[in-house]
This record gives structure tokens, sequence and C-alpha cells, in this order.
């Protein structure tokens, strides 16, 4: 819940703790004084000291010199919803966004809004108590993470829905390979680091018969999640984005960024540029060329993946020398 105390300078408290942090922020690791601060804000010295140390309570931490002033040393590893707003490039996607502490699913969440939600809403949660993965799982969410789910309204038949799978799965690989992270994706939407899992997407439809209601695509993303956190036996084939560059990540920046290449990535789908979908998807593929068994409710598929459709299918060479297009299943690769 927001704190609409008043400071004397007239302004609401949190927003002059806010201002302070942009001003620090801006300065990145340069001092600014006390004095600045306040002239800036229109308070005292004293007051600027007042908030400094409050701001301080909440895990900001800020170093002072009474020679040269205040240098923001690390921010409180939080998501920070204002921040995300100021700092999003996106003209359709986050327009809406809505933050929360703690939710049962962001999915789950998204499903009750998205018929009277706008197009581009994004509902993120800093933990989750029931966190979804696909085939029925449990996704164990935890802080630290990334956490969001999307609501999506294209106008597109039913029939080419399967390739926002891939379209995301794109989004999160170029957004972790921008950062230093060398992602890539397995079919049909896990994103991998090293063999290990880095991000999950569970996509959810709602459409009568041709025309598409809308799309939930959550994204969970072991930002700077603690392995040791994770349950063992996913633990041994996860990784974190902090396990893999040594240290923990802006989550509000790198959501500004993802977000931003999502839209980059829905704006090809919207304008149906699929061949280059599933050319960039092929190109970040870890499957692709690899030995597979794929699990579908009606059947097992074995043999070698050579490729990917542009309804998102994986193309599987199976032992017979026959290719088969699979859809939807759990891919394992074979020893
Ligand atoms: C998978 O099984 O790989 C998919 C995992 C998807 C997890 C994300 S976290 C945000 C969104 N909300 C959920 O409940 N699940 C998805």
């Amino acid at each position: 819940m927001s704190d609409t105390k008043h400071s004397y300078g007239g302004m609401p408290v949190n927003d002059n703790k806010k201002e302070i942090i942009r001003l620090l922020r801006q300065f990145e690791g340069e001092p600014v004084s006390g004095q600045e601060i306040g002239e800036k804000l229109g308070i005292t010295r004293a007051m600027v000291w007042k908030y400094v140390k409050s701001l301080r309570k909440e895990g900001y931490d800020i170093r002072s010199s009474p020679k040269t002033g205040y240098i923001l040393d690390a921010c409180p590893d939080r998501i920070e919803p204002d921040e995300l707003r100021e700092l999003l490039k996106t003209t359709l996607i986050g327009t809406d966004i809505r933050y929360y502490a703690e939710l049962e699913s962001t999915n789950s969440t998204a499903r009750e809004i998205a018929s009277r939600a706008s197009e581009g809403t994004v509902i993120i949660a800093e933990t989750q108590k029931k966190g979804r993965g696909r085939m029925g799982t449990e996704w164990q969410s935890m802080p630290g993470g990334i956490w969001l789910s999307l609501i999506l309204k294209p106008s597109m038949p039913l029939e080419y829905i399967s390739k926002i799978t891939l379209v995301a799965g794109i989004a999160v690989a170029n957004a972790l390979r921008a950062i230093g992270v060398d992602a890539h994706i397995k079919w049909p939407n896990d994103v991998l680091v090293r063999g290990k899992k880095i991000c999950g997407i569970l996509t959810e439809v709602n459409a009568e018969v041709e025309k598409v209601d809308y799309v939930i695509l959550g994204i969970g993303i072991n930002a700077n999640v603690r392995l040791s956190d994770l349950k063992e036996e996913i633990r041994k084939n996860s990784t974190s984005i902090a396990n893999e560059l040594g240290k923990v990540i802006d989550r509000t920046a790198f959501v500004a960024m993802f977000l931003y290449e999502l839209e980059q990535q829905y704006i090809r789908f919207e304008t149906r540029q699929f061949t280059d979908i599933v050319d960039e998807w092929i190109n970040l593929s870890d499957t692709i060329g690899k030995d597979v068994k794929v699990t579908t409710p009606s059947r097992i598929i074995e043999g070698k993946a050579v490729g990917v459709t542009e309804k998102g299918a994986l193309v599987v060479l199976d032992r017979n020398g026959k290719k088969q297009e699979i859809i939807a299943g759990n891919c394992r690769y074979s020893d």
C-alpha cells in the first residue's frame, strides 16, 4: 500500500524518496550533495538526510560523506513498477503494468482480468504461491525471479497462434544474450544455458472456433533466484542469470529491455513475418540436430530433430526415415 503522508516540502514522502533515488541514479556513482538534492526537491538538507536514513532501511545502499555528498551503491533487489514504466520504450506491451508482491499465479490473475484488460497488459509478481508450469507441473517462484504474464489479443486465426510461443522464446533468448548470457531454445519453449533451464514459458489461449479472444503468455525467468532454494530434482537441471554472470542483475532494467524485445518480436508475428521468425528460432535452437524422444498424449516419437515448421511444430526424422510433425509434446534428448 502506498504511503501518502506529506513532507514539509509539500510532495508526498514516497515521491521525495523516489526523486532522491532517481537523482542519485542519474549521477551513476558520482556523489551528489545534500544541498543540491535539497534545492532540487525544495526541502532542507536535514530532510534529505532523514529520507536517506529511511531509504537505507528499505534496503538502498547509500554512502554518505560530509565533504562530497551521497552516492547510491546498490538498490534492493525488487522490481520497481514506477521505474519500469519510466524505462519502457514500448508502445503496446506494458502500457498497463500491474505489480504484486505475491500472487497465486500471474497466469491465473491474467486470465481473470483478460476479457476486460487492454492488449499488452503485464502482470508481475515478486513471488507466486501456486506458480504453474506446462503439463500441470508446479513452477517454483521464489524471490529474485521474474514471474510475469502478458495479455495479448492478436487478430490472427487460431491455427497461427502456436507461433506466439516461438516468438516469446526468441525474445527471452535475445534479451539474455544482450546481457552476455549464452541462451538457446529447447523445443517447444524452454530457454537453456549450457543445457540448463533458465526460463519456462506457459502459453494459454482462449478462443472460440476460429476467433482468438486472448492469449496469456506466462514467462518465468530464474533471474536472481538462489539455486539452493530450488527443489533438488529441479536444481540439477536449472540455472539462473545471477549464476551465469556471477552477479545479481537489476531486474527492473532487464524486464524493461525484455518487454521491448518481445514487442519487436510480436510486431513481426502480427505482420506475419513467419519465415523470419522460424529462421531466427532455428538459429537460436538447442534442439535441431539432436536425437530426441517426444511424448504426446497419443504417441511417442523417437528420432532426429531436423526442423520446425511455420506453425511451430517440431519436425522429427523417425527411425523409419519418415518425417513427423509434432505440434505439442514433451521433448527429451536421447542419451
Ligand atoms: C514451464 O513449465 O516451463 C513453464 C513455466 C512458466 C512459469 C511462468 S512464471 C509466470 C507465469 N505464471 C505462472 O503460474 N506460470 C508462468
